[in-house]
């Protein structure tokens, strides 16, 4: 169903359709403003604009709903897989049981790294933070595979998207051993994707590594709620790296650049330090009362979100797991009480009950990962492994979309107009 928006611009009218999706907010289509009136749209930070259609992932930030291709987050999180999630990302129905277990076998059997990979650990200082490892390690994939990157043959994708997912945990635990000094270890493909790549992690060649499968579980839950989220700013960036036609695994290396930022990705390793940062819940008023002081930075990490005016569905699903995870090893975290404390006089303080802030996804991950037992510096290169399905799954739909064509914003330039040259002598 299309209406139309009228614009009345410098007095006369212009007639724009309106389209509407399947549910959420409608659209007004205004690829011809520009060319019928002269004037752009000015919207920065893209809070009221739409870059692309899309059927990979639906967000009411109102209710607080997030939808993977229909299916809800809590749904998915409580009974599906990370690597069926990932299924249902790319290829868009949940699969069959001999679908998915042909997925499971390709991905597989695509883990290991090309051997000369590890070379380009060597370069890296022992203290480099490992999303600057994985956004050069990850980069570097794209000088590794000339056979799968004509992006517009489906196999040819589908093999670099197979691969990506495959490779990421590879690189993620080779990212976090070279931190620590320890020796590679190859993937054991008889283990889960997330079993695997916990085994890579935390095992050394010098002994077995049993996999605690309430740990997997939890993990694989952690990686499901990661795996994608709309247009937020890094598959935005992934979108706009690839609609130039950029070698794939360089796209996600520009993925990886983006989320590693505090307000993005980096929020949970920012959320985790804060918290340590305030140590004692008799501390939070001071930290609450920062985070409302216009001339003070801070903010409340963790919290707050572009789209969410509501509890994020994830950041719910996140506090049950933290809860499921101590129990198991049967550990308590003064942080996470701390946290819970944190939550409950927020969100009764009026500043942002009026703001509409909630904790979001990044505020409740960083006491479970710490739990158990990744430094902080590796939390958002867990998100990143989680995420590249996400990338991979809106990177391909990008490239069969008919409308999409080089993403190229204009601007409001407000710098000087023309005027000449003058020589440095009579300046
Ligand atoms: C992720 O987009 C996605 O989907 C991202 C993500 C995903 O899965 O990909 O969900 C993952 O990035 C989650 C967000 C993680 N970031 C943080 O937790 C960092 C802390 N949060 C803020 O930096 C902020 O809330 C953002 C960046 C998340 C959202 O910022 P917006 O949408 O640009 O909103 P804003 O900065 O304009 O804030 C609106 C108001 C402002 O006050 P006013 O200028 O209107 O007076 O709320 C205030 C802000 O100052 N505010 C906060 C706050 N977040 C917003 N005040 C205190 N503490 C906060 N956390």
């Amino acid at each position: 169903m299309t209406d139309t928006a009228t614009f009345d611009l410098a007095g006369k009218n212009f007639d724009y359709p309106v389209l509407s999706g399947s549910v959420g907010p409608d659209v007004v289509d205004i690829r011809k403003l520009y060319g019928q009136t002269g004037a752009f749209t000015y919207d920065p930070g893209f809070t009221s604009t739409a870059s692309c259609r899309s059927e990979i992932t639906y967000i009411d930030g109102d209710e607080g709903v997030l939808l993977h291709r229909g299916y809800p987050i809590g749904e998915l999180a409580e009974k599906s897989s990370f690597m069926e999630v990932a299924y249902l990302l790319l290829n868009g129905e949940l699969p069959s049981a001999d679908e998915l277990s042909g997925f499971n076998h390709t991905i597989s059997r695509h883990t290991m790294v090309h051997e000369q990979l590890a070379t380009f650990f060597r370069g890296f200082r022992r203290d480099a933070h490992p999303m600057a490892i994985m956004c050069g390690v990850v980069g570097a994939l794209s000088a590794f595979y000339h056979d799968s990157t004509d992006i517009h043959d489906p196999q040819q994708r589908m093999i670099a998207s197979h691969r990506l997912i495959a490779k990421i945990p590879t690189i993620a635990a080779m990212a976090y051993k070279y931190s620590v000094g320890q020796p590679f270890l190859y993937p054991d493909n008889s283990l889960s994707y997330t079993g695997n790549f916990l085994r890579m992690t935390f095992g050394v060649p010098a002994e077995p590594y049993e996999v605690n499968p309430a740990i997997e579980r939890a993990m694989d839950r952690i990686f499901i709620l990661h795996a994608d989220h709309e247009q937020n700013a890094s598959t935005s960036t992934v979108r706009l790296a690839g609609s130039s036609g950029a070698n794939p695994f360089a796209c996600m290396a520009a993925g990886i650049a983006c989320l590693w930022g505090p307000a993005h990705g980096g929020a949970n390793e920012a959320a985790l330090n804060m918290l340590h940062e305030i140590g004692t819940p008799d501390r939070i008023p001071e930290f609450i009362a920062r985070a409302k002081d216009k001339n003070d930075p801070f903010r409340l990490m963790g919290f707050g979100h572009r789209v969410y005016k509501n509890y994020d569905p994830r950041a719910t699903v996140m506090q049950k797991t933290v809860r499921e995870v101590f129990e198991t090893l049967n550990v308590s975290d003064p942080v996470f009480e701390t946290a819970l404390k944190l939550e409950e006089i927020a969100l009764n303080d009026p500043y942002f009950i009026e703001k509409k802030l909630f904790p979001n996804v990044d505020f409740y991950s960083g006491v479970i990962l710490s739990a158990i037992g990744f430094p902080t510096s590796m939390f958002t290169v867990l998100f990143a492994l989680a995420r590249t399905v996400g990338w991979v799954a809106q990177w391909n739909e990008m490239i069969t979309d008919p409308d999409q064509k080089i993403g190229r914003p204009r601007q409001l330039y407000t710098g000087p107009t023309q005027r000449s040259y003058v020589p440095v002598g009579e300046r």
